[in-house]
């Protein structure tokens, strides 16, 4: 390979390589961070592959801050998925509570979107 495509890559190949979110990140970053690789850009879910949407039903704030805690293993297989939710031990309960009031907002906005449309 030429140095000068090999340096054209490299702020890609870098760009690729995401740090994981300072401690301060909002619920948006972590969830883009975190959970988008399963559950979708904007939550919105992969259903085909068996990942539910966060958005299609009232989940309510403590069963999302558990699932995210401590995976979803406990609660058997819901969704005729391949994998269970693995747990997000490492997140502070910070981080936990962000992460579930940006998915409660993300459910009401969607809510007011879908009521308000002609
Ligand atoms: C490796 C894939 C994967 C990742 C990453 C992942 N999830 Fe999940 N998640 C799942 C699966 C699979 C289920 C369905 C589990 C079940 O059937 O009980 C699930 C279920 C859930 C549920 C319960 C939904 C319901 O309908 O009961 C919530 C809430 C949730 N995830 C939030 C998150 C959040 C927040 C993150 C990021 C911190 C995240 N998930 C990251 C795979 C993932």
């Amino acid at each position: 390979m030429s140095t000068r495509l090999v340096l054209l890559l490299m702020p890609l190949i870098l760009l690729g390589c995401a740090k994981p979110p300072p401690p301060s990140a909002s619920g948006a970053e972590l969830f883009d961070y975190y959970c988008t690789k399963c559950h979708g850009e904007g939550a919105l879910g992969k259903t085909f592959f068996g990942y539910p949407s966060l958005l299609d039903k009232d989940l309510p704030p403590e069963l999302i801050a558990h699932v995210i805690k401590r995976g979803s293993a406990e609660r058997g297989n819901k969704h005729q998925h391949r994998d269970e939710m693995p747990a997000f031990a490492m997140l502070s309960d910070k981080q936990v509570k962000r992460l579930t009031d940006y998915l409660i907002k993300l459910r009401q906005e969607r809510l007011s979107k879908a009521s308000t449309a002609p």
